[in-house]
């Protein structure tokens, strides 16, 4: 019998350009494979659930994406290769420093007729160039790979495939699972294809429990990866404990806690036999610290112990 989770992909269908995503992963894959490099597959932002095949509602997952592309900088900084899996229109890397307006009032406008030009305000100029140099040194040297996903089948579809491709990759391949993804969805068959009709009354909408994808993920796709899963609560209390439950029940390295209303400022790491946690100082904080800067140097430091002792 099907296991729950190849029942899901027995019965959802790829997203459109999913071979598409497929042969880039592949050859990003295997072209940092091959010079021996370390890659992450960092996940970003949250999934979608629809509850029509046209969609116009949807279930959607908490997530802006800051911890996937603030963390994504800081792989790149310790020399890593990024595979960037999000969520469309969620935070990228480095233009999430220039979000929205800010952009613009970076900018001047001098208007001559044809001859208009734009210019970077001078005041704008420290702030702007060490972001667009890291992402000019990250582009050219082609160290990162962004793909996207929306609804929580396409992001499986994906993840699955990024798998496939850093398996090769054995314990060199880290999986930074930060995005947010649905519990619960309305499976394929029991969808609508057309927009439910208000017309017809309050509708009854039964969701079901999506498979849990650690499992296969950690056992059967990157069985030399390392692995480290967020786990977020809105309950402080009981955070550690959930977190420890992921742990033993999908046997991975690492699960990082975290609470919705402090997720900027604390997390906690609970391994196999510890739990410690990484809290940013008020000073810190005033110095423009990211708690990604320390979670991401704290995984390197892990990363590189358990290349040393897997045996591949
Ligand atoms: O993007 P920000 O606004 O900065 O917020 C960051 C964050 C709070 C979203 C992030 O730090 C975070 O906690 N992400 C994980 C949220 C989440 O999905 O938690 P969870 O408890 O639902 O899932 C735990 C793990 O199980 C996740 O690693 C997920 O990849 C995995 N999972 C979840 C559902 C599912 N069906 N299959 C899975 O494998």
């Amino acid at each position: 019998m099907a296991s729950h989770w190849e029942e899901f992909f027995a019965t959802h269908l790829p997203p459109s350009d999913f071979e598409d995503n497929r042969i880039l992963l592949k050859e990003f894959c295997d072209r940092h494979n091959k010079c021996g490099q370390r890659i992450v597959l960092v996940t970003s932002g949250g999934t979608t659930v629809p509850l029509e095949h046209n969609t116009v509602r949807f279930v959607d997952n908490f997530s802006y994406g800051t911890r996937g592309a603030a963390s994504a900088e800081y792989f790149l900084e310790h020399g890593y290769s990024v595979v960037f899996m999000h969520r469309l229109n969620s935070l990228e890397p480095f233009t999430r420093q220039f979000n929205g307006q800010k952009f613009m009032d970076m900018l001047e406008l001098h208007d001559r007729g044809p001859n208009t030009t734009i210019t970077v305000k001078p005041d704008s100029v420290d702030v702007l160039a060490p972001v667009l140099a890291s992402y000019k040194a990250a582009q050219d040297a082609g160290k990162i790979l962004y793909v996207n996903f929306t609804t929580v089948s396409d992001y499986f579809w994906l993840l699955r495939a990024a798998c496939e491709c850093l398996a090769a990759c054995g314990p060199r391949a880290l999986l930074y699972l930060a995005a947010a993804v649905s519990d619960f969805y309305v499976p394929s068959n029991q969808m609508p294809t057309h927009k439910i009709q208000s017309g017809a009354g309050a509708p009854n909408i039964q969701l079901q429990l999506v498979p849990k994808m650690l499992a296969p993920l950690v056992s059967l796709w990157v069985p030399h990866a390392y692995v480290v899963s967020f786990k977020l609560e809105t309950d402080e209390s009981i955070l550690i404990r959930k977190a420890r439950d992921s742990l033993n029940k999908y046997k991975h390295k690492l699960v990082i806690g975290n609470a919705l209303q402090t997720r900027r400022t604390r997390v906690v790491f609970v391994t196999s036999d510890s739990s410690y946690e990484i809290v940013l100082s008020r000073e810190q904080i005033l110095n423009g610290m990211e708690i990604e800067d320390i979670i991401v140097s704290n995984i390197v430091l892990n990363h590189t112990e358990f290349m040393k002792t897997h045996k591949y």
